[in-house]
């Protein structure tokens, strides 16, 4: 299985997974499969981007003679499919996206699975790549298994439900080979700055307030992206068919106490008095249907494939902050919109 599209290659999560697949796998053809939405963006692969194992197609998921045509033309042996609207705020003020996308977009590469591997389903693998946000919200106690039932709340979640519903069905009704993993919060670096732990780190270095949303106290099972992409390498690799994993960090964070820690690394990092960006912090009014709290059970991955991950939190989120610090260029072009002419002016008028 070595022709791989990855869909959703030029945001957070898919730079990371295509930057491993391409360095790890110069025997791969690794092709990335983007639309470049305002969540797309090229120069995130800058570093591999000239590696001859590595090509990029802009085009639409939910264009389905697209996809159609795209899959007679390259023949992939493999899907890995990240492309989402990823973002539970938009979700909640524009529902309609998020069908289109992770559902419709979802069907239509499956669609196009089902017709173009027909006959050797077993050489071929659909991978989806999912959320812990379709398990709904946990109280204070437990944790999401794979034996968890389905309980979306948010637009956005219900749609990655809906698609890993779909996904299944393609597996138990036409026999297609697939695998869905559901991960919990990711962090790291070229994080699109309006999720968390971006735009606070964006707000804190150019003393703007960080919103917190209702009391703080809804708690996140966050996880290094360089640790998901690894995870989604291995179950890739060595999962069985049909097989569902969940991935998580085992580092739950209350919102506000993440912030009161990224705000005094801050600190240290820009030289200020301690305690000085805390006073950035601005609870505000809270998100619609805000799941309380997520963490997720992921033993069977551990056990099954002996995947854990590599690094503690407090050490990651210095490294995140470091990156963002020493990467002004990358969050100043995106903040200003100026990164949309990345692919104009490096693919197009080349
Ligand atoms: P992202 O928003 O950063 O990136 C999404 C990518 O998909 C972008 O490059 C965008 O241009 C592309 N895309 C969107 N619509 C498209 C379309 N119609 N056709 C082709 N490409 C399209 O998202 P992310 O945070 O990197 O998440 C990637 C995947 O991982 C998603 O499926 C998400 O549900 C899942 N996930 C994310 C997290 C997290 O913490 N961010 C955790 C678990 C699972
Ligand atoms: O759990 C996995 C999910 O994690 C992924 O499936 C989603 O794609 C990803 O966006 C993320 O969803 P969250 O809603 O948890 O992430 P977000 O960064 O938007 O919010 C993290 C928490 O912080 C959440 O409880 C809401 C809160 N928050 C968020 C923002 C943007 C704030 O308090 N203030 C903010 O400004």
């Amino acid at each position: 299985m070595n022709k791989i599209i990855i869909t959703g290659g030029a945001g957070f999560i898919g730079s990371h997974v295509v930057r491993r697949f391409v360095t790890t796998y110069p025997d791969y053809e690794i092709i990335n499969l983007d639309k470049l939405t305002y969540a797309g963006n090229l120069a995130n692969l800058q570093d591999i981007e000239a590696r001859p194992n590595y090509r990029f197609v802009k085009g639409d998921i939910t264009d389905a003679g697209f996809i159609d045509n795209l899959f007679a033309t390259e023949q992939p042996d493999a899907i890995i499919h990240l492309a989402a609207e990823s973002h539970v705020d938009r979700s909640i003020s524009n529902p309609i996206e998020f069908v289109l996308t992770n559902v419709v977009g979802t069907v239509n590469l499956l669609n196009a699975a089902r017709k173009y591997w027909e006959g050797a389903y077993d050489k071929h693998r659909f991978y989806h790549v999912s959320t812990d946000e379709v398990y709904g919200a946990l109280g204070d106690t437990g944790m999401f298994t794979e034996e968890t039932s389905y309980d979306p709340h948010s637009p956005y979640s219900a749609s990655k439900a809906s698609s890993d519903h779909f996904v299944r069905a393609y597996h138990d009704t036409y026999g297609l080979d697939i695998v869905i993993s559901n991960c919990s919060n990711n962090y790291g670096s070229h994080h699109f700055p309006e999720k968390l732990i971006p735009l606070a780190i964006h707000n804190i270095k150019n003393n703007k307030s960080v919103p917190v949303y209702g009391k703080g106290e809804n708690v996140r099972d966050w996880l290094w992206v360089v640790d998901h992409a690894r995870a989604i390498d291995v179950i890739f690799h060595q999962a069985a068919s049909g097989q569902t994993y969940n991935i998580g960090g085992h580092n739950e964070w209350k919102n506000i106490d993440l912030i009161q820690l990224l705000c005094s690394i801050m600190d240290r990092k820009l030289g200020r008095p301690e305690g000085e960006s805390a006073k950035l912090i601005t609870y505000v009014k809270d998100r619609a249907g805000h799941d309380l709290r997520y963490a997720i059970d992921a033993t069977k991955l551990k056990h099954d494939l002996g995947w854990e991950p590599s690094l503690q939190f407090e050490e990651g989120l210095e490294k995140t902050v470091d990156w963002y610090l020493a990467n002004e260029d990358w969050l100043a072009s995106v903040t200003s919109g100026n990164y949309q002419q990345y692919y104009e002016e490096q693919y197009v008028k080349r």
